[in-house]
């Protein structure tokens, strides 16, 4: 079964060819990044007119480089939401027209269900999307979450982010530290040459008590980033930057290992409760100091984690290829029904 999927939900403008949701023939990523730095963020009105200008040639880039004519596709996949609604338009439109004209089925999977599969990419390991149940961690710009992942398809949100997502924490902290965009990789080599224990920023522990009637889980389970981001910003009002600016390492260093602490404290409360095997996804996921801290957290607490390869970690297409090559997508007999759905639950998925 080959696939092609397409992603267009951000800023990514993605599209590649995997074989029986696991072999990656092609992956071809297009960054708007230098075209949204400007602002400090993503604008969606260029990413939805950059995927417009460019999507047709990265497909065609995609299905070149597999090696394969347009008839030997057997599926085209793409990324039906949640993101941004003009973003989204842009792929789910195209993919359905390119499905209709090749007259091959069309595919429309949840970002997230996405995020998960990319777990399964070009890996000599056992294939873990077999092995059910496992907990999945999806920690990347737009969501931080934690999900009970029973079966391709069957998902329980366990736990959520009250407030921003994990990469929403570190491209705001990159920006306040005027480190640019996008904040992650910022940060993280930045970092590099900082103390982490400069100074003690708060781990986000959820409230209890507040939007309970909003969020019903497990407080435990949840996140929270909002807090964070202050403490840095009143840090850098108490201590106005330009004066210091030998503290920015430390400061990038301290506010990563805050960061980087509370999604290992959900963890390893998840893995306590079972299933004893996580895998991570997601942007966030390609952070070198995450990774190193999970490491720890399997070998010290006897559990098994599983990160994305790194090339599979921030948005790409070869993640939904292989969404809709395991079984996934959304279960619906008309397919081609389906809509952009920018607050796509993963239920519906
Ligand atoms: O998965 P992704 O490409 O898009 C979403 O679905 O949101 O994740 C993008 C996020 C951004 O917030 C970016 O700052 C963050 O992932 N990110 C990182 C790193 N690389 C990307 N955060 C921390 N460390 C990194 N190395
Ligand atoms: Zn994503």
């Amino acid at each position: 079964m080959n696939i092609l999927g397409i992603e267009t939900s951000c800023d990514e403008t993605a599209a590649a060819v995997v074989r029986d949701g696991r072999t990656v023939l092609s992956n071809v990523v297009l960054s708007q990044i230098p075209w949204h730095r400007p602002y400090g963020g993503v604008v969606p009105e260029i990413a939805s007119r950059r995927h417009v200008e460019t999507l047709a040639e990265v497909t065609a880039e995609a299905v070149n480089r597999a090696g394969l004519r347009w008839s030997d596709l057997d599926a085209v996949a793409v990324t039906y939401g949640p993101g941004l609604a003009p973003a989204l338009a842009v792929g789910v439109s195209f993919a359905k027209g390119l499905a209709l004209s090749l007259h091959k089925p069309f595919v429309p999977v949840h970002h997230l269900e996405a995020h998960i599969c990319s777990i399964g990419l070009e890996t000599d390991d056992p294939p873990i999307m077999k092995e059910f149940p496992f907990m999945a961690l999806v920690v990347s710009g737009g969501h931080t979450c934690l999900v009970r992942v029973e079966g391709v398809g069957r998902y329980v949100l366990v736990g959520t982010t009250l407030d921003d997502a994990a990469g929403e924490a570190f491209d705001k902290g990159a920006n306040l530290l005027g480190l640019g965009y996008p904040g992650g990789p910022a940060i993280e080599r930045a970092a590099r040459d900082g103390r982490p224990d400069f100074v003690s920023f708060p781990r986000g522990r959820p409230p209890r008590g507040r939007r309970a009637d909003l969020i019903p889980m497990d407080r435990s389970l949840c996140f929270s980033f909002s807090g964070v981001k202050t403490a840095l910003l009143y840090y850098l009002m108490r201590h106005p930057i330009s004066r210091e600016r030998a503290e920015v390492p430390s400061l990038a260093a301290s506010y990563q290992e805050a960061i980087v602490d509370t999604l290992v404290a959900r963890c390893r409360t998840a893995l306590k409760r079972g299933p004893p095997r996580l895998v991570v996804v997601g942007g966030v996921a390609r952070n070198r100091r995450l990774r190193e801290r999970l490491a720890a957290l399997a070998r010290e607490d006897d559990v098994s984690i599983r990160l994305a390869g790194p090339a599979y970690c921030a948005d790409n297409a070869a993640m939904v290829a292989a969404a809709a090559g395991l079984g996934g997508g959304h279960r619906t007999p008309d397919p081609l029904s389906v809509d952009v759905d920018p607050n796509a639950s993963l239920g519906a998925a």
